[in-house]
């Protein structure tokens, strides 16, 4: 089977005036391009740094992280914009929308950088998709925190990526939007192959995927296969 992303040894730390923290420490793990995976542990195990290396978003202090055969590490901050902007989808724990431009223009964003055609219609498809039909021109200042994050959702989606990275995901929608997003997300993994990385709390949703990564104190503490993958392989 094909692996979409691969790391060895991957550790941060960060530099403070005294000491040096390290928040990830030697993190090896591959996935299998097409599967579902959840990372999950305490607040502050090192989980969002974790899928900021794993999406390019940030460097990591040693090790590699090799994405769809692309050496992420070897690239400077340009041209891993521009594999994000090709394979990856990241929904933010804190939403990331650019204030300045209306719920419709974000989801546009990665599309104009792409240069496609229809955006607008397929960005109003998009938002329909997450309930948002009707908040279109609200700025995101004008929307609640929920709806910001389906809005991240609809942005992520945008471009159909290989790799879809969510961050707590539903950690702010009630049960039912919650039940519609993680539909969403994995109608995405069955129709289009995108292969799903997704931190979260919430151990239901954990379950739903094929594999469990439990990080802590930021070490892999248990990496193990859920029923998911069990009752696909049979
Ligand atoms: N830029 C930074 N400088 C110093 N320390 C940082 C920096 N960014 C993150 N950290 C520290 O790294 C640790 C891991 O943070 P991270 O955001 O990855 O945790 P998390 O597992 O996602 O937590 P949560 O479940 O609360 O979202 C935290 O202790 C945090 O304080
Ligand atoms: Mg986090």
């Amino acid at each position: 089977m094909d692996t979409i992303l691969e790391l060895q040894n991957v550790s941060k730390t960060y530099q403070t005036a005294d000491r040096t923290l390290t928040v990830l420490d030697h993190i090896s793990f591959s996935v299998t391009a097409g599967s579902t995976l959840s990372i999950v542990g305490p607040s502050g195990s090192g989980k969002t740094t974790l899928l900021g290396l794993c999406a390019g978003l940030d460097r990591a202090s040693s090790g590699s992280v090799v994405l769809n055969q692309i050496p992420l590490d070897k690239l400077n901050e340009d041209k891993r914009a521009q594999v994000r902007n090709e394979y990856v989808g990241f929904i933010f724990q804190n939403f990331q929308l650019l204030p300045t431009l209306t719920a419709l223009e974000n989801v546009m964003v990665p599309m104009e950088l792409r240069g496609e055609k229809h955006i607008r219609s397929r960005a109003l498809d998009l938002l329909d998709k997450v309930g948002l039909a009707d908040r279109s021109h609200h700025y995101p200042a004008q929307l609640s925190g929920g709806e910001q994050q389906r809005v991240s959702l609809a942005r992520a989606f945008s471009n159909k990526p290989r790799l879809l990275f969510a961050d707590e995901p539903t950690g702010n929608l009630d049960a039912e939007t919650s039940e519609r997003i993680e539909a969403l997300l994995f109608d995405l993994n069955k129709e289009a192959g995108t292969t799903l990385i997704i931190v979260t709390h919430n151990l239901e949703l954990a379950a739903r995927t094929q594999r469990i990564i439990r990080i802590k104190g930021g070490k892999i503490i248990a990496d193990e296969l859920t029923d998911q993958a069990v009752s696909k392989a049979v």
